[in-house]
């Protein structure tokens, strides 16, 4: 059993393979966090110290016992109003805005399987995963607050095999009188001691999480988004690992939201050494009334731990976001190798031209094209036309049918771009609907790319935008959508007759709701998340969408970077990557073909440019590329990820996909650096087996693990900037 209470002394401990988590609910009924770390037997609560300490408060109970405080103690819970003054999660405001709270423990209840969150995504374990979902459960265990009666449940959901431990909270109103939740986040990590680096992942559109590692020091360090989407700025996943911790050694845990609006990470080393690393929605945009009867569901976070370094840790995530999290036909499969003709012609097409780029992407060994922006409405440029879901036919030459039936006979798949949440003001649905685009009354709105957001906390607006959309889908065989999403939100306001307060968590709502139904009514399509890239790339989209395209930065230098921040959190199956023409639309860089070719196959491979527009040579270089990748496909996106360098660091970016049976390793190398006279950069492999020999299949070699492992592979020394190689080494038997 993953779960084990002991009911006199009501200890809960949850175990993994490889992890133990313990809690405890103590004389007075506060919930305390015992321990998260190594799996261990027993009863970690020797590790709490009590002392008297000055003007850390004590519960009424105590009495004249001076030496407990809600202030120093590790807690599962940590709400405003018991004396904590530490961060907290939750907050809540009576009707006379009175700020306080006092939640002590109920009940328990166990629960086969996972528990699902209603509206939401969440870690699920059912027939379809049940290799790596064996003996999953779920622990509830109750808090009330006799005076406000609220019931707050505490939901942990254990995946044994994978290491993962996921929390949720439901709140509800059980009494008559209103309150109003101000802050509701998800989940703490309470550490009584250790010395901590904090790795978070910054950045800005074109160039999203790159890795910073920090000490965790006195104070707070936040993280977090208001912008109604996870953002390009901070991603929500976090780190926390020994000061000393490498890819394969120390301490580390993480926590990643599962949830694809605003967010909230913290992490506070207090008075007395404690760190408290916590996650959940942001308290800026909230302010959430329950009323008698109501219930709030906060987003779920995912944690896990790894004794033995941070690419186990990644591991972890990427097994628990590739089996138990992403969904449908596609969860499993190799995607298709896709022509993507946003770079290739941008707005400029006609029927003629997609049916150049369809047969150019033919004569490659593509097998699918994506008819990117600009085929509905007056949508020429991005000034106009967002909201108007209807076919330009003047532009095709024709209905989407007919086009895409055309293509379909080259013997290609056809995908289609659309961004469902947004309208431009000249456009006929805001022409005809102002009040369903987000402004504030009297005001003039922030504008974003020309755009506004589309009110999806209300259920018409979804229902007409899902109907408009569902045309366009049922009118031709379109077996991809990519699903954008190009601006942030501001000026919160919905004409819905919500608290202003709601809008933006229910706004959530309305586009889970929409993705589902997309998932339910078109189980065979494939989508692809978006957001001016990756500025919603988190596990709640993957719920929805298996992958999600990891930034408008196609340049291979700038993307190794980027995908190396990626990985920490998102498997390789999730990250959109493909190869552009030099050089780079944004940066303005050449790179060989080779190398863009590598960096591309870090993730579900593709091609964004005009085929009419490669040399001969370079054709007969992309269809052996396509060859290679279907070779290597199962092993890029099933296999087990290792980082091999830091290349914000590093003169070398590489990488390894394992087989999980030991069996085949494939190695990729990008030079980022070269020097006269150059010294060597040996690249030391992971995770291979022991005592074993790998042969590099290209030319033969024969390697000894041991040694691969200790000292490496030396890589070429050869003239030129962003050279790259790759081995695939296969185990001799
Ligand atoms: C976003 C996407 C791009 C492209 C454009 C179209 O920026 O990230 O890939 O689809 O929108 O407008």
């Amino acid at each position: 059993m993953a779960i084990k209470i002991n009911q006199e002394r009501l200890i809960f401990t949850l175990h993994t393979k490889r992890t133990t988590y313990q809690m405890h609910v103590d004389r007075y009924g506060y919930l305390l966090h015992q321990y998260y770390g190594r799996r261990t037997g027993g009863d970690m609560h020797y590790l709490l110290t009590f002392q008297d300490r000055g003007f850390s408060g004590n519960p009424y109970e105590a009495e004249s016992d001076r030496t407990y405080s809600m202030d120093f103690l590790p807690q599962e819970y940590p709400y405003l109003g018991n004396g904590d003054y530490r961060r907290v999660l939750l907050k809540v405001a009576d009707e006379a805005g009175t700020i306080d709270c006092d939640l002590r423990y109920d009940s328990w209840r166990l629960e086969e399987g996972l528990y699902r969150i209603p509206g939401l995504p969440a870690v699920y374990a059912d027939g379809t995963n049940k290799d790596t979902g064996a003996d999953a459960q779920t622990l509830v265990i109750t808090l009330r607050d006799d005076v406000l009666k609220l019931k707050v449940e505490l939901y942990y959901g254990v995946l044994p095999k994978l290491d993962i431990i996921t929390r949720a909270v439901r709140i509800e109103n059980c009494g008559k009188s209103a309150f109003t939740l101000e802050k509701a986040q998800s989940a703490c990590l309470d550490f009584v001691t250790g010395d901590y680096d904090a790795i978070t992942f910054y950045g800005r559109h074109a160039m999203e999480r790159n890795a910073q590692r920090q000490r965790v020091g006195h104070g707070t360090m936040t993280i977090g988004s208001t912008r109604g989407t996870s953002s390009h700025q901070y991603n929500p996943m976090m780190l926390l690992v020994d000061h000393m911790a490498t890819e394969d050694y120390g301490h580390c845990y993480s926590m990643s939201f599962v949830y694809s609006g605003g967010f909230k990470g913290e992490i506070e080393k207090d008075q007395y050494n404690n760190i408290r690393m916590q996650l959940g929605l942001p308290d800026e945009l909230l302010a959430y009334p329950l009323g008698a009867g109501d219930v709030f569901w906060t987003p779920q976070v995912v944690m896990s731990y790894s004794s033995k370094g941070m690419a186990r840790l990644s591991q972890n995530i990427h097994l628990c976001a590739r089996r138990h999290i992403a969904r449908g036909k596609w969860r499993d499969r190799i995607r298709p190798v896709l022509l993507n003709s946003w770079e290739a012609c941008y707005f400029n097409f006609n029927r003629e031209k997609m049916l150049e780029l369809a047969q150019g992407a033919k004569d490659l060994g593509v097998e699918m094209v994506v008819m990117d922006d600009g085929w509905f409405g007056a949508r020429n440029d991005d000034y106009r036309g967002l909201g108007d879901w209807y076919v330009n036919e003047k532009k095709l030459g024709g209905s989407l049918g007919d086009l895409v039936n055309e293509i379909n006979r080259m013997g290609l798949k056809f995908g289609i771009w659309v961004e469902p949440e947004m309208v431009n003001e000249d456009s006929d649905l805001y022409r005809a609907h102002p009040d369903w685009a987000m402004t504030i009354p009297g005001r003039h709105p922030v504008l974003g790319r020309n755009q506004l957001i589309l009110d999806f906390s209300r259920k018409e607006v979804v229902d007409a935008i899902y109907d408009a959309i569902s045309k366009v889908l049922d009118s031709a065989n379109i077996e991809y959508v990519k699903w954008d999403f190009n601006r942030s939100i501001f000026n919160v306001y919905s004409n819905s007759g919500l608290s202003q307060g709601q809008v933006l968590y229910n706004y959530v709502l309305g586009l889970y709701d929409f993705l589902e139904r997309l998932n339910t009514n078109y189980p065979d399509l494939l989508i692809e998340g978006c957001s001016g890239g990756g500025g919603r790339f988190d596990l709640g989209m993957i719920y929805y969408t298996p992958q999600i395209w990891c930034s408008d930065n196609t340049d291979a230098v700038d993307r190794v970077r980027i995908q190396y921040g990626t990985s920490f959190g998102y498997p390789i199956s999730s990250i959109g990557a493909h190869v552009s023409a030099v050089p780079n639309e944004q940066t303005g860089r050449t790179v060989s073909l080779k190398t863009r070719g590598i960096v591309a196959m870090d993730g579900t491979f593709g091609y964004e440019l005009d085929p009419k527009k490669l040399s001969d040579e370079e054709k007969e270089e992309i269809r052996a590329q396509i060859r290679d990748y279907r070779r290597f496909a199962r092993l890029i996106s099933h296999g087990r990820y290792y980082r091999l360098s830091n290349p914000l660091e590093d003169p070398i970016a590489a990488w390894e996909m394992f087989a999980e049976d030991a069996s085949e390793a494939l190695i990729s190398v990008v030079c980022l650096e070269i020097h006269g006279n150059m010294t060597v950069n040996y690249v030391r492999l992971r995770g291979l087996k022991k005592d074993c020999f790998y042969k590099d299949e290209e030319t033969g070699a024969v390697y000894p693990a041991n040694a691969l492992m200790q000292i490496g592979l030396p890589v070429p020394v050869e003239m030129g900037e962003y050279r790259s190689y790759r081995w695939h080494l296969v185990k001799v038997d």
